[in-house]
């Protein structure tokens, strides 16, 4: 797994937690808060946005990824997730597909549940076997 500085570690949780007050979510009332660290220092950030037609809704880590592409970034050190329940969840299928075409098998997720306690895995723990950019190179 990528190491991380403990600043960095301090910054990702404290913008993911943040990042909890910018959800959308009158339907299911569980916000979503992540952080995201890029390879070159910046952070981006996303929350969980709902839609009357539930299906539609995005993901928190989905809105951070894809902020943080828009900017122009494609390697990142790390992501972080937070909630209001415990033990901290863990990203949604869809998020880990999503994840992983910018990311490797040791990216870490940080996890964070309601106290702030952490849980940490790495994306080939999340998505083993995952189909990816490099199937498409042969
Ligand atoms: N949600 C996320 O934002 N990330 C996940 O990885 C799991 C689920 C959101 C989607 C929906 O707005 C709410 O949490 C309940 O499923």
């Amino acid at each position: 797994m990528a190491t991380l500085t403990a600043r960095e570690i301090e910054l990702l949780s404290s913008k993911a937690n943040s990042a909890k007050e910018a959800a959308y979510c009158p339907y299911s009332k569980f916000r979503v808060g992540a952080a995201l660290l890029t390879e070159s220092g910046e952070y981006f950030t996303g929350a969980n946005v709902e839609n009357a037609s539930y299906p539609v809704g995005t993901c928190a880590e989905r809105v951070a990824f894809g902020t943080a592409v828009v900017a122009g970034h494609r390697q990142f050190k790390a992501i972080a997730v937070a909630t209001d329940i415990s033990p901290p969840a863990s990203p949604c299928g869809m998020c880990r597909q999503f994840m992983s075409e910018f990311t490797s098998r040791l990216f870490p997720v940080y996890m964070y549940d309601k106290d702030m306690n952490c849980s940490v895995i790495t994306m080939g723990e999340l998505l083993p076997n995952s189909f990816g950019p490099e199937d498409f190179r042969h």
